[in-house]
This record gives C-alpha cells, sequence and structure tokens, in this order.
C-alpha cells in the first residue's frame, strides 16, 4: 500500500509531519513518498501542482493532503495560485464525492461558540458534490458584457451545471452513507432560484426511490445555513452541491468548536481517496508549532477505513485522539481553562503515545 504525503503550504508540513508520525506508529507500515504541492509545488518546479506530483498521487492507493495558499501568490495568476492544486488532483483523480463530518467531541463542548444544549452530541455528515458545479463549469471569464444596463461594460461570469450522472452518483453516495447512519437525508438546494438546483432536486428524488429505508428531504441553502447554526442536531446526512457544500461545511465545522479537529475524505468511484483537514493553510500561525494537527491525523483514520480497508486501525487512531482530549491536552484553538495547552508536536507525541496503550 502505498500512500503520497502531500504537505502543502502554510501549516501544512507542520500538521503532516505529526500524521505522519501517528501512521509510522501503527502495526502496519505503508510507503510513503512525498511531493511538494500548492505554493510548494510552485517554488519546486514552477506550478502548483508539478507533473511529478499528480503522477504520484495517480500510481498511490491514497493520498494524505496538508493545506495549500499563502498571501503571497495571491498576485499570480489565476493557474499558478496554490488553490489550483487541490482542484486540479479533485478533477484529475475524478474525486467527486466529499465527506466531511462534523462530530462534537464531549469535551470540547465548552470550545463551540453556540450553546452545549444546542451542540452537545452533534454527530452530522456533510457529503459535498467535489468536481462539478460552478467550481468548474464552463464557459467563465471575463468579457464584454452583452446585454442589459450594463452592456459594453466589461462582466465576470462563470456557468453553474450539473449532468444528471454527476448528481445520480453523489446521490447513491448520500443516500448508501445515510443508511449506514441515522437513515435520514436533507438535500440542499436553491431550486427556487436556480434551474440547475431545481433539476438536481429532481434527481435526488429520482435517486430515492431506490431507498425507501432512508427519510429525504429537501431544503434550501439559506434555511440550511439558519438551521445549522438553530438547531444542527436535526441534521444526519447532508448532500448537496460543491459550492453551498463549500459554505455549509465552513459553518458546520465552526460548530465543533474548531476547524482544527475536522477531517474530510474525498473519494472517487473505486473508493480511491484524498484525505485532507477540513481548515486551510493559516498561514498566519504557520511555523509557530501551534497548529492544531488533530484534523490531519483524523483524516489518516478515514484513509484507512474507506481507502486502505483497514478498519481496525482507524478505530485505534480515533480512540487515542478520544483518549488525548480526555487527557485535557489542548492546541491553542480548542483550549479552554482547566486544560494543558500543549504544541503541534506534543499533540502528535500524545496521540503516538495513546496508540501505544
Ligand atoms: C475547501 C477549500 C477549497 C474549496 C479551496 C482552497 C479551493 O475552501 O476545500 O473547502 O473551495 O473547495
Ligand atoms: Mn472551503
Amino acid at each position: 500500500m502505498k500512500i503520497a504525503i502531500l504537505p502543502g503550504d502554510g501549516i501544512g508540513p507542520e500538521i503532516v509531519a505529526q500524521a505522519v508520525k501517528v501512521l509510522n506508529a501503527l502495526d502496519e507500515q505503508f510507503e510513503l513518498e512525498t511531493a511538494p504541492v500548492g505554493g510548494a509545488g510552485y517554488e519546486a518546479a514552477g506550478h502548483p501542482l508539478p507533473e511529478a506530483t499528480l503522477a504520484l498521487a495517480q500510481a498511490a492507493d491514497a493520498i494524505l493532503f496538508g493545506a495549500v495558499g499563502d498571501w503571497k501568490y495571491d498576485t499570480l495568476e489565476r493557474p499558478l495560485r496554490p488553490e489550483q492544486a487541490i482542484l486540479g488532483l479533485r478533477k484529475n483523480l475524478g474525486l467527486f464525492a466529499n465527506l466531511r463530518p462534523a462530530i462534537l467531541y464531549p469535551e470540547l463542548a465548552g470550545a463551540s461558540t453556540l450553546k452545549p444544549e444546542v451542540v452537545s452530541g452533534l454527530d452530522i455528515l456533510i457529503i459535498r458534490e467535489l468536481t462539478g458545479d460552478i467550481y468548474f463549469g464552463q464557459p467563465r471569464g471575463v468579457r464584454e458584457c452583452p446585454d442589459g444596463p450594463f452592456k459594453g461594460q466589461r462582466e465576470g461570469f462563470d456557468t453553474m451545471r450539473y449532468a444528471e450522472g454527476e448528481i445520480r452518483r453523489i446521490a447513491h453516495v448520500a443516500f448508501q452513507a445515510a443508511q449506514k447512519r441515522g437513515k435520514r437525508l436533507t438535500s440542499v438546494d436553491k431550486a427556487n432560484v436556480l434551474e440547475t438546483f431545481q433539476f438536481w432536486k429532481d434527481i435526488v428524488g429520482d435517486v430515492h426511490k431506490e431507498y425507501p429505508d432512508v427519510a429525504l428531504d429537501h431544503m434550501y441553502v439559506d434555511n440550511a445555513a439558519m438551521q445549522l447554526v438553530r438547531a444542527p442536531k436535526k441534521f444526519d446526512v447532508i448532500v448537496t452541491g460543491n459550492m453551498f457544500g463549500d459554505i455549509l461545511s465552513d459553518a458546520a465545522a465552526m460548530l465543533t468548536g474548531s476547524i482544527g479537529m475536522l477531517p474530510s475524505a474525498s473519494l472517487d468511484a473505486n473508493n480511491k481517496g484524498l484525505y485532507e483537514p477540513s481548515h486551510g493553510s493559516a498561514p498566519d500561525i504557520a511555523g509557530k508549532g501551534v497548529a492544531n494537527p488533530l484534523a490531519t491525523i483524523l483524516s489518516c483514520a478515514m484513509m484507512l477505513r474507506y481507502s486502505l480497508n483497514r478498519a481496525g486501525q482507524a478505530d485505534r487512531i480515533e480512540n487515542a485522539v478520544k483518549a488525548v482530549l480526555a487527557q485535557g491536552l489542548r492546541t491553542p484553538d480548542i483550549f479552554e481553562e482547566g486544560t494543558t495547552k500543549v504544541g503541534t508536536e506534543q499533540m502528535g507525541d500524545a496521540v503516538v503515545a495513546a496508540l501505544a496503550k
């Protein structure tokens, strides 16, 4: 089993180093190979997704990805910006199903900005379609505005579109995930305004016929954003498009106290996957040794479960993370009075130590 390790930029290398330590501490050894990506790819090879990095990702059984992006690349032309690396990996590898669990660990109930009674016991799964929608739809660009009161001026435009097969395959992933959990699925759309999402809603409704044991409801995205902060525990599994999923998953992440706790999996049709923390590269705290490595470590657990077929090892990592939280160890993002503040490395070491028990 070969794992491609793509640390990236900002805090990426620090947090990935901790996850690698955890992988190396497992009973079974995996072949790990590291390659530059994002700003680091640009520095090393003049492109955020160097050919050799893409080739490594294609050849690997799974990919561990840190984070990409730094302000210093903001002035580069779009195809050279670090974000293009993750978008390119998703598209090139066909990673259309993005699983973003939002789980509130009981020990962190006080770290949430919401009242404990609103969030305690929270366990929801957001499934975001990841290779379509306005993120990738063509045409796009800046052109001369063809009509209306601004005719003749420059205008920016993007295209929102979803093919039937694209909606069907993500709907199947979502219904099957719901079957393994609370058997409730909420499909989030904007069918009251957008043709694309009326179509989405119709197709998801049609796929539902194959999953009569799952309760499906449809919700507009604005309402979903409101319900996520009002009564998040009403949700079990949420399925939505690329852009709505991007936005809602950040909101859901914050319910759990820190985006530094949340892993994610991006899967293709054969469960090959890329695993990354749900947070970004946080250049403001990079190099300071304070970033929370738990989202990345938990991403390794998802990797073992979904792509490497090692559910037992995944459980071990998740239990080790629960153990260090129970010991009261906290990186600054989840620190509260009465707990022990630790740095990135200490947190990684503590997880490794807890694995041994
Ligand atoms: C995410 C990120 C990416 C996205 C960016 C970095 C392109 O925000 O993974 O949620 O928008 O998908
Ligand atoms: Mn995002």
